[in-house]
């Protein structure tokens, strides 16, 4: 089969320890006025102070935004604009966890073109380029410094909404694992299980008709010979480093790898798009207030279990990026190993095996289904089709715990 391959990124990426020391330069060549999205947490931390006074040096004045709210509801967005506006930045800068860098996209879509944040939603419904981007992220999970998605809590949409477009896709990310030290335990092995997801979820998309038009129809086109290569790179740092990263004791190492590997699956994702882990865990996480890494990592191998027949090939390659030897394994035997080793590797960093252990009650389920199915650009994403009937399958088997694959 002859490849294709398409990748949105942004104008530079930068990762490496200390990187964050890049922010001041980066600025200046993008403008005089920097208006920086944050949170309470990081206004107080050195680093940040550190950065602030780069920012300064290289003759940028900084207006500092620190009332991010976690989810970001959309009083947030409109109270950070209102700080925003009057100050006239020519650059926004998001400093934080996915919650910061995504405000920032968002005051970055309002500065430009102004009206309602309503009017963004959905895919393609920002109308041009918004101001320059700079996003430094501070967890090792979402990716959304390279991504083209900002999520968003609307209060009169009873899931999270979210604003798709190539425009908000960072003009630079910086990527510095220094400023992840911090994290707890928990914010890691959440962070890092949102980060695999994304990249299992990118290389095992449905693979669309590479036509012409297909870049500019769609946000998330699916599976794609550039997509591949990060998805891999993803899942290889973050499967031999996770565990490591979550445990007492600061192991450098699985630090930086833990964000290459959120990088590296923000990069095959923002354009292959995520799949049926993501719709489901929509609806439970407007039921449950579930972290929606918890969520999605928790579904994960019920919806490997659910597309194996379709993934055999893909399967097999995760599980030896994963670790798994070739040797004397055949593809269908592969397959069934990386959905244990997706399993286990969450089971030991504690996200919980069951909707159960969730609290999500049975009478649920087909509400959970339903509404999951209502997201239709992952839906249709997914490897293999899927119809309520379906969705309620897999749900059904990650309420009770049941995975044919650990099995096989
Ligand atoms: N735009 C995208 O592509 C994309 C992708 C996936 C998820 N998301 C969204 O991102 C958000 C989740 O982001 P997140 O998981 O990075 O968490 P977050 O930004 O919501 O932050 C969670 C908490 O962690 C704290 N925190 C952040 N960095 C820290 C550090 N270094 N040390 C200690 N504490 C730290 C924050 O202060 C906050 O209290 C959700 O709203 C989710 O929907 C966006
Ligand atoms: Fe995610």
């Amino acid at each position: 089969m002859a490849s294709f391959g398409a990748l949105r990124t942004p104008r530079k990426i930068i990762f490496g320890k200390g990187q964050r020391g890049a922010l001041g330069g980066a600025a200046k060549s993008l403008g005089a006025r920097a208006f920086v999205c944050t949170d309470s947490r990081m206004t107080t931390d050195r680093d940040f102070v550190a950065m602030m006074d780069d920012l300064n040096n290289n003759g940028v004045s900084v207006q500092v935004y620190d009332r991010t709210i976690a989810e970001i509801p959309l009083t947030c967005v409109a109270d950070c604009v209102a700080s925003a506006a009057p100050f006239g930045p020519d650059l926004v800068i998001g400093i934080g966890g996915g919650s910061c860098m995504d405000l920032a996209k968002a005051v970055a879509v309002m500065l430009a073109h102004g009206g309602n944040i309503r009017d963004y939603y959905g895919e393609f419904q920002v109308p041009g380029p918004v101001l320059p981007l700079i996003l430094v992220p501070t967890t090792s999970g979402t990716g959304s410094e390279v991504t083209p998605v900002a999520v968003l809590s609307d209060p009169d949409k009873l899931m999270k909404v979210g604003i798709a477009s190539p425009h908000i896709i960072s003009h630079t990310a910086i990527c510095d694992p220094e400023l992840t030290y911090s994290c707890p335990a928990s914010l890691t092995a959440i962070a890092g299980a949102d980060a695999l997801t994304h990249a299992i979820e990118a290389f095992t998309a449905i693979r669309r008709p590479a036509t012409p038009q297909l870049t500019n129809e769609r946000v998330f086109i699916g599976k794609n010979a550039l997509s591949d290569h990060h998805a891999l790179i993803a899942i290889e740092r973050i499967s031999r480093s996770l565990a490591r990263a979550c445990s007492p004791g600061h192991d450098e190492e699985a630090r930086d790898d833990m964000m290459l590997g959120a990088l590296s699956a923000g990069l095959a994702f923002g354009t292959a798009g995520t799949a049926a882990a993501h719709a489901i865990q929509y609806p439970i996480g407007a039921f449950t207030h579930t972290p929606h890494g918890t969520g999605v990592a928790l579904l994960m191998p019920y919806v490997m279990d659910f597309n194996r027949s379709a993934c055999v090939s893909e399967f097999a390659q995760i599980a030896m990026a994963m670790g798994s030897p070739r040797a004397a394994m055949t593809d269908e035997q592969l397959s069934g190993e990386a959905i244990r080793r997706v399993a286990a590797l969450f089971a030991e960093v504690c996200v919980p095996s069951t909707l159960a252990e969730l609290g999500v009650p049975a009478d649920k389920l087909d509400w959970i289904a339903e509404q999951s199915f209502t997201i239709q650009r992952l839906v249709n994403n997914n490897p293999k089709a899927l119809d309520v009937g379906s969705l309620s399958t897999i749900v059904k088997a990650a309420f009770a715990g049941i995975l044919i694959g650990e099995a096989a």
